[in-house]
């Protein structure tokens, strides 16, 4: 039988009585559970053979459930959220005592986002009303592999561990983003960009009129910081538009649409703009692993504006791999 369900009330179900549901957002997909339920959130460590060390993202339905997670938000913070949320924005913040150790890997700070798609807010409010204030969700990935952008990646890779214990993927279609979430540390007067994303530093400074200061993979604290991740199994190289020879054979390409694919390479997606790249990235790199390519060779878009994210996320797939953290 399959762990895929299209209805949000049977996900309300599942996650009200313990088990854990991957769920749709924007970004990419989420394994989620009762961020108060311990049993449950230590069985996202184990689906996902993730470190407990590593601190879970608390989704909520609004900025006042958000609130409930936190002490307090900066003001500009606090701007910052009511114009991006729902959206794939995350903020660090000083933790309230909702906010347990499990969730923050003993850090005394807790992550909180509101997703941005329609069934998995629905599952949140509904939720709600049952006295649930939150759901913990990881990408629904094993952990430093590639994130789920559909109900079927999520199943390649967890399918077998969530049907044996009665768990479930909600359909929520593709991710429009389809790269994770900014995260954004706001316990100071500036805002500081641990992961980029979707929402850039430009757009952050422009609406809380603070300097934004980036500072991606400087701390062991976010996990996309370790030097390999989101990595499929083929080898990942990043190349200039201009570099024509030495490509490998049974190797794909994936580039923007005015750049044609060199000789010999199997063409993965000619996405039109930068945050067509971004949405078709992750998904692209899966398919190369289905056709059991031996490299993948990207030409990124610009580094600027959702081009920072892509340049991130590409370079940590092109790291080599470490074992144990494949
Ligand atoms: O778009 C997203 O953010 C997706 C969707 C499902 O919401 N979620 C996601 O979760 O990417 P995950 O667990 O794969 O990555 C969350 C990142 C981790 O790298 C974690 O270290 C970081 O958030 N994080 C969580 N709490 C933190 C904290 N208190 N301080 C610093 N980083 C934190
Ligand atoms: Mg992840």
């Amino acid at each position: 039988m399959s762990v895929i369900i299209a209805d949000p009330e049977a996900a309300v179900t599942l996650l009200a009585g313990g088990n854990l549901c991957a769920i749709p957002t924007e970004t990419v997909y989420g394994l989620a559970a009762d961020a108060s339920n311990s049993k449950a959130v230590a069985r996202i460590f184990a689906a996902k053979r993730r470190p407990l060390n590593h601190p879970l993202i608390v989704h909520v339905a609004d900025l006042p459930a958000a609130l409930k997670w936190v002490q307090s938000l900066p003001d500009w913070a606090e701007k910052l959220a009511q114009t991006c949320w729902p959206g794939p924005l995350t903020l660090v913040a000083n933790r309230s005592e909702l906010a347990s150790d499990q969730i923050t890997g003993g850090q005394d700070t807790v992550a909180v986002r509101v997703p941005n798609h329609p069934l998995t807010l629905d599952l949140l409010r509904k939720l709600r009303e049952r006295g649930i204030l939150g759901l913990v969700a990881p990408s629904a990935n094993l952990f430093g592999q590639v994130s789920p952008t559909n109900a079927q990646h999520v199943v390649s890779d967890l399918g077998s561990y969530l049907a044996e214990n009665g768990d479930a993927v909600l359909d929520g279609g593709s991710c429009s983003v389809g790269i994770e979430s900014t995260i954004v540390l706001a316990t100071g007067e500036q805002p500081v960009i641990l992961r980029p994303g979707a929402i850039t530093g430009e757009i952050i400074e422009t609406l809380t009129g603070k300097n934004v200061v980036l500072e991606p993979g400087n701390t062991p604290r976010v996990s996309g910081a370790l030097d390999s991740h989101y990595a499929p199994s083929a080898e990942v190289k990043i190349v200039a538009s201009s570099h024509a020879d030495n490509y490998l054979p049974k190797s794909g390409f994936i580039a923007l649409a005015q750049i044609p694919t060199p000789e010999g390479l199997v063409r993965l997606a000619s996405p039109e703009t930068a945050s067509d790249f971004a949405s078709c990235l992750y998904q692209s790199m899966r398919y190369g692993d289905e056709l059991k390519l031996v490299n993948i060779y990207l030409v990124l878009p610009d580094a600027t504006g959702i081009g920072e994210a892509i340049k991130d996320r590409a370079s940590k797939a092109a790291q080599p791999k470490v074992r144990g953290n494949s």
